[in-house]
């Protein structure tokens, strides 16, 4: 039977209910390999899925543990989640920036995928941080002070968080089908009424097309009206990476110079301002126009900050012990001329040899290592001048330069 199922998708058939829900639950219960796991998970991935199969293998994920129900909190949860980018540290923004606007955030986060980085990776870079707090803890915290970030609970898509590990490690990771099951198993499990999908593309994605990434959005709306949820998503570059900081600890810093209101500019800053106007805007019922506004201000004012303090205290972490790398290493440009791009894919694989994520699922990750760039797109760049510094602990291997930056 388990042959003949990874046969039948190999051959590119569409599987049935009964046929995913023997797999999958077969490979929790331990009955199915990861090597044959890994096999269905690839000829799905060459083969895609019909949307009945979307369907199903979304309610099995969601099956597979409970569903949270936040109906006691009161006003529109909304939810926000990304396909997950280089440098993408934006939850840690946009939910205390959100939360401070008096509109409730349960996030459930997860680690990092492929070059991409995790929020819980990020979050585990201060220390003390709590990322498995419990359901009842979850509610507790939502209750009083309106914002939890943690990873999935034991209890929510088990499913999900063990192919996602899989996946991470055997090239399975940009099917479309397998994007929008882990997901929106997620999102309707943790419980929120609305749902916002940052859907990446570019060198740095899962997706690298436009035309994929709108294919995701609408599969995620359709997985969404049929769980009746209001599902939005927002596409966004992710050719170059988000920020300047790449690397978990180097992230946390860098959003909290943005919560702070140190950082005005750059795609980092306009990105949190869209996703989190998105939020209070499908939270609160106002124009955008209006929720942007709300949302400036609640960063000008501290609000936002202060919120993010009360989200780090409240998992008992301390930001003050976040450590970064005493070694660095300053990169420095071969030539002069203008920094027309920086290669989000190619940072992304260097932050991992640094330490930064991880090669295989038993992979300890250094969360003091990463890249900082010194430079950004459009800058005018003398010879010598430096590109970007290094933060690493073991080594940081040889280094393309013209792989990563191109100055013309
Ligand atoms: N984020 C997820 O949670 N799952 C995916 O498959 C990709 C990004």
């Amino acid at each position: 039977m388990i042959l003949d199922i990874i046969n039948k998708k190999r051959l590119g058939k569409e599987l049935s209910y009964k046929e995913l829900d023997y797999f999958f639950n077969g490979y929790l219960e331990g009955r199915v390999k990861d090597y044959q796991m890994s096999s269905l998970l690839m000829a799905i991935c060459i083969n895609g899925m019909e949307d009945e199969e979307i369907y199903a293998l979304t309610k099995i994920f969601i099956d597979s543990g409970d569903v949270l129900d936040l109906s006691f909190i009161p006003g529109i949860k909304v939810d926000k989640h990304s396909t997950g980018g280089v440098g993408d540290k934006t939850t840690l923004i946009i939910a205390p920036i959100v939360s401070s606007l008096g509109v409730p955030v349960v996030k459930m986060s997860g680690r990092g995928l492929g070059y991409t980085g995790g929020t819980i990776d990020k979050l585990e870079s201060i220390p003390g941080f709590r990322i498995n707090l419990s359901d009842e803890e979850v509610m507790m915290q939502a209750q009083d002070i309106g914002v939890v970030v943690t990873g999935q609970t034991a209890s929510l898509a088990p499913m999900d968080k063990l192919i996602y590990a899989l996946r991470d490690v055997t090239g399975t990771v940009s099917s479309i089908p397998l994007i929008a099951t882990s997901i929106m198993s997620k999102k309707i499990a943790s419980g929120a009424d609305k749902i916002l999908i940052d859907i990446k593309v570019g060198k740095g994605a899962l997706l690298q097309t436009k035309k994929d990434a709108n294919k995701l959005s609408s599969l995620m709306k359709k997985i969404g009206s049929f769980y009746n949820r209001e599902v939005r998503t927002i596409i966004s570059d992710m050719n170059a990476p988000l920020g300047r900081c790449i690397g978990n600890s180097l992230e946390v810093l860098e959003a909290i110079d943005l919560l702070k209101g140190k950082i005005k500019t750059g795609n980092l800053y306009n990105l949190c301002i869209d996703l989190a106007s998105e939020m209070v805007c499908m939270a609160k019922d106002i124009s955008k126009w209006d929720a942007a506004e709300l949302v400036r201000e609640t960063i000008e004012n501290g609000s936002a900050y202060n919120k993010f303090l009360e989200l780090v205290n409240s998992q008992n972490g301390d930001i003050k012990g976040i450590t970064v790398s005493k070694k660095t290493k300053k990169i420095r440009a071969k030539k002069s001329g203008i920094l027309e791009k920086i290669d989000a894919l190619e940072l992304g694989k260097l932050s991992v040899d640094l330490g930064a994520g991880r090669k295989s699922k038993e992979d300890e990750i250094d969360y003091s290592v990463g890249i900082k760039l010194n430079k950004t797109v459009g800058d005018i760049i003398n010879k010598g001048d430096v590109l970007c510094t290094l933060y690493y602990n073991d080594s940081y291997g040889s280094i393309d330069l013209d792989k990563i930056f191109s100055i013309k």
